[in-house]
């Protein structure tokens, strides 16, 4: 895959919801929280809708739903959970280059899908293409701080150059805001949805080196496979027990932007 494409996720089909670990609590509040932002401002399109992690519920809450993605397995597991048809439209596409008319929407979402498009202003160019004036965008980027955070870099400067981050550093939410302000974007931070994890280092560890996550998927495996062992050992003298839940709680943060 060349250095200017995007990252589907057809080898994630099969593990990702499990993986991905959204609780039913976060996932209901996540639903909640989202649903008031979109209910006045439909239909809606997500990008990246995935296995419809955020999507299925969204559309089960009464939400007029369209989801675009690049990866068919990643939309098959969709429409499997779903009962074997399409609960919304789904479309193969690609975020840089949506197949709609301008202000077709009323709302769009995106969830940890901008940090795998290098060209993810360009999906913000063209989400505010098809999002009506006033319409609203909800952005999910983040993931964790703190010590899953010390975690990942610890194991980036060992794995450096092959790791595959292609798209917006997901911990920069402010570049996320300025490139927003060009277009006259107003941004604000929702309210944070806590998510309990019972997640430990030794499977973070392990599911790390069955390469479950997309940036491992370029990494050498002989070179993953000793900076995963290197990082255990840090992370085991730093945080002490492997085998311990790291943090008890995570945060999650959507930010919505209000278009002029
Ligand atoms: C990490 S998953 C997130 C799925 C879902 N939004 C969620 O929160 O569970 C990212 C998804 O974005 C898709 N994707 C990556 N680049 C894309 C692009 N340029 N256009 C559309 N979808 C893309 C991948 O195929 C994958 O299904």
């Amino acid at each position: 895959m060349s250095p200017g494409t995007s990252v589907p996720f057809d080898r994630a089909a099969e593990v990702y919801d499990q993986t991905r670990r959204l609780t039913a609590e976060a996932s209901a509040a996540t639903t909640q929280l989202l649903r008031t932002e979109l209910e006045p401002r439909q239909p809606c399109l997500e990008i990246g809708v995935g296995t419809g992690l955020i999507g299925l519920p969204l559309h089960r809450a009464g939400i007029r739903l369209i989801g675009v993605d690049l990866s068919a397995p990643m939309l098959a597991k969709l429409v499997e959970k779903a009962g074997g048809r399409p609960p919304f439209p789904l479309i193969i596409g690609d975020a840089t280059r949506l197949p709609f008319a301008d202000d077709v929407f009323g709302g769009a979402l995106a969830r940890h899908v901008l940090h795998l498009i290098p060209a993810w202003q360009g999906a913000l160019r063209e989400l505010i293409r098809v999002v009506r004036p006033d319409g609203v965008l909800l952005i999910n980027i983040g993931f964790s701080a703190g010590p899953w955070q010390e975690i990942g870099d610890h194991l980036d400067a060992l794995i450096g150059e092959t790791a595959r981050r292609v798209g917006l550093d997901v911990n920069r939410g402010a570049e996320l805001d300025e490139a927003m302000a060009v277009f006259g974007a107003r941004a604000r931070e929702l309210p944070t949805v806590w998510q309990e994890s019972e997640l430990t280092m030794e499977q973070y560890f392990g599911e790390v080196e069955a390469d479950v996550f997309s940036w491992t998927w370029n990494v050498p495996p002989d070179l993953l496979t000793d900076a995963v062992a290197e990082t255990k050992a840090w992370a085991a003298e730093r945080f002490g027990d492997v085998d311990r839940v790291l943090e008890p709680r995570f945060a999650s943060v959507w930010r919505a932007y209000d278009l002029p």
